[in-house]
């Protein structure tokens, strides 16, 4: 088939992704734990949003310093998730329903507790010893390196039974992989091989840039460090030995099977990002940037949005940028949520009762209606919300509370980061999944891992499968215009008014097809003149208002509203 561009058509481009977070969706047992078996009894749930794709998180052996993210065992199933057995079924059953199953891929490290890291600092000359990256203590302390998720910052800690530091750019319990030891690679790649000749279709790969690291570990200045807060990925990732990497991974694992990749890129650039996506380098599908991740943060503080909200027009050029990267070369995604991040909607809509519903559905139209393959995040398609705790004892990411810590030991405001912490920390995407107004919001029978969020009487499934003007029946709906509509995958992408402070609006082209996608982006009303080609009228596929008020050559749009309108003929 020949298209404007001709990027080639794939089902990964096509595909819309669905991400769950297993810890949270559904629970079985009354453990408190959402598990597979959980998953399981939601399957027709799934297929009747009209996904193609669930990306599942960890779901490995693991002791849960970091929710799953640290592996003890990549080939064995989590206790508090199920068992291999599970697992078979879950897949069986998502592919008799047409739809993709996509596994974490988490090989920067492992957990503390895998048998590679119980072998490696068991003595300096154990076979996988070089698994791991070491720093004998003889050779004076290692130059520092910053940590994620440690208390005191440090990445490297120190591990008396052989006299050497270890790296561990995330928590202590999870020491870095070394990449450079062909043996290791290996492993990682049969592992690989083991879960696609399960027949899974494909992998996230979890902070892989991190994977690539100068390994001679050389000191960085005290300005290159300070540089470093919220910006470590430049320092410590994207070596060029990533290409080397990525591209021994396809030859030997990915280029066999038809399934997708996604880079989880921190930091990336565009130009990256395009030695990372390129088909012709042969060696991963696509990428997702945090470019749009970092707009509206107050610069030099840990996680904190900016309370006069961000600028629009900054973010048309970041995805505008990150649009026109792709034109010609590579696939991009687009996200505005995960399980890293705030709430959609609490992040980049606006939460109140009075505009969460349109917000919502406006955010969901950005992202169906872009150059990219749409990534949503469980809980999206029904506007879940930022729970906000007040108490650090509320939280349970490692983030959250160890930063805690941090910012306690050095005597720092405690109080102004448990406001910060409302509006940015991680825990807001995790709580349990919204099923019905019954208690717990129908997620368990037992006591949750984390609270629900109180909002869930009025924000549930199936309050939602009721109401025709549900955001979850207009997630549905875009679904649907998104697949009838191939201009809207593969159509070109022309931004309008970009120093427009309230609307985002853009045109896609494929061919004789020509949409208009008009989105307010403020809680105010916006008069917005569209193009004159444009018959807003009959040729309106999607409004999230039931109706559109129009005088001269302006429409009058309201707080968050979206339209997609069809160009007339000639
Ligand atoms: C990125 C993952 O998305 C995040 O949840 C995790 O904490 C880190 N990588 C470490 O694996």
């Amino acid at each position: 088939m020949k298209y404007e561009n001709d990027p080639g058509r794939y089902w990964w481009k096509e595909a819309i992704v669905y991400q769950l977070y297993p810890r949270s969706f559904k629970d079985s047992n009354g453990d408190g734990i959402g598990d597979l078996q959980g998953i399981i009894s939601k399957l027709d749930y799934l297929q009747n949003l009209g996904i193609d794709v669930v990306w599942i998180n960890p779901i490995y052996a693991s002791p849960n310093d970091d929710n799953g993210y640290d592996i003890s065992d990549y080939r064995n199933i989590m206790k508090e998730f199920g068992t291999m057995s599970d697992f078979n079924e879950l897949l069986d059953g998502l592919h008799k329903r047409n739809l993709k199953l996509v596994m974490d891929l988490v090989v920067n490290h492992t957990s503390d507790e895998h048998e590679w890291f119980k072998q490696s600092r068991s003595s300096r000359d154990n076979p996988y010893r070089n698994y791991y990256h070491w720093w004998p203590a003889e050779k004076g302390k290692p130059p520092h390196r910053e940590s994620f998720f440690d208390e005191n910052g440090r990445a490297w800690q120190y591990d008396r039974k052989t006299k050497s530091y270890y790296l561990h750019i995330f928590s202590v319990k999870q020491p870095d992989l070394n990449w450079e030891n062909p043996k290791m690679r290996k492993e990682i790649y049969e592992m690989m091989k083991f879960w696609f000749d399960k027949g899974i279709d494909g992998f996230r790969m979890d902070a892989i840039t991190y994977i690539a690291k100068d390994d001679s570990f050389p000191a960085f200045t005290e300005d290159e460090i300070r540089k470093q807060y919220g910006e470590w990925s430049g320092y410590y990732a994207s070596h060029p030995w990533l290409h080397k990497y990525l591209n021994e991974m396809n030859r030997q694992v990915l280029s066999k099977y038809d399934i997708m990749t996604v880079a989880e890129g921190p930091g990336v650039s565009v130009e990256e990002a395009h030695k990372i996506v390129d088909p012709s380098r042969h060696e991963l599908n696509m990428l997702y940037h945090f470019e749009g991740m970092g707009i509206g943060y107050v610069p030099g503080e840990f996680k904190r949005v900016d309370p006069n909200g961000y600028d629009l027009v900054k973010f048309k050029e970041v995805y505008t940028k990150w649009s026109d990267a792709f034109v010609t070369k590579g696939w991009g995604t687009i996200y505005l949520g995960n399980h890293d991040q705030p709430r959609m909607v609490s992040r980049w809509g606006n939460d109140s009762p009075e505009f969460k519903s349109p917000s919502a559905k406006m955010l969901i139209t950005f992202l169906f209606t872009m150059h990219a393959t749409p990534f949503f995040y469980n809980g999206d398609e029904i506007g879940m919300s930022n729970i906000r705790f007040d108490k650090i004892s509320d939280y349970r990411d490692i983030e959250s509370r160890n930063m805690y810590q941090h910012i306690k030991k050095n005597k720092g405001n405690v109080k102004r980061f448990l406001e910060n912490q409302k509006e940015s920390a991680r825990d807001n995407s995790r709580t349990p999944f919204q099923w019905n107004g019954s208690e717990h919001a129908g997620f368990t029978c037992g006591a949750p891992w984390i609270k629900v969020n109180p909002n869930y009487p009025e924000c549930n499934v199936e309050a939602q499968e009721k109401d025709t003007d549900s955001i979850l029946n207009y997630f549905r709906k875009m679904i649907k215009v998104r697949r009838t509509h191939t201009a809207l995958v593969y159509g070109s992408y022309h931004l309008l008014d970009k120093e427009h402070k309230q609307v985002y609006a853009y045109v896609r082209t494929l061919g004789d097809e020509k949409f208009l996608v008009v989105l307010n982006f403020s809680r105010e009303r916006v008069a917005y003149k569209t193009p004159p080609n444009f018959l807003l009228g009959e040729n309106i596929l999607i409004n999230n208002y039931r109706g559109l008020t129009k005088y001269e050559d302006k429409i009058q749009l309201q707080p968050y509203q979206a339209i997609v309108a069809k160009a007339a003929a000639g």
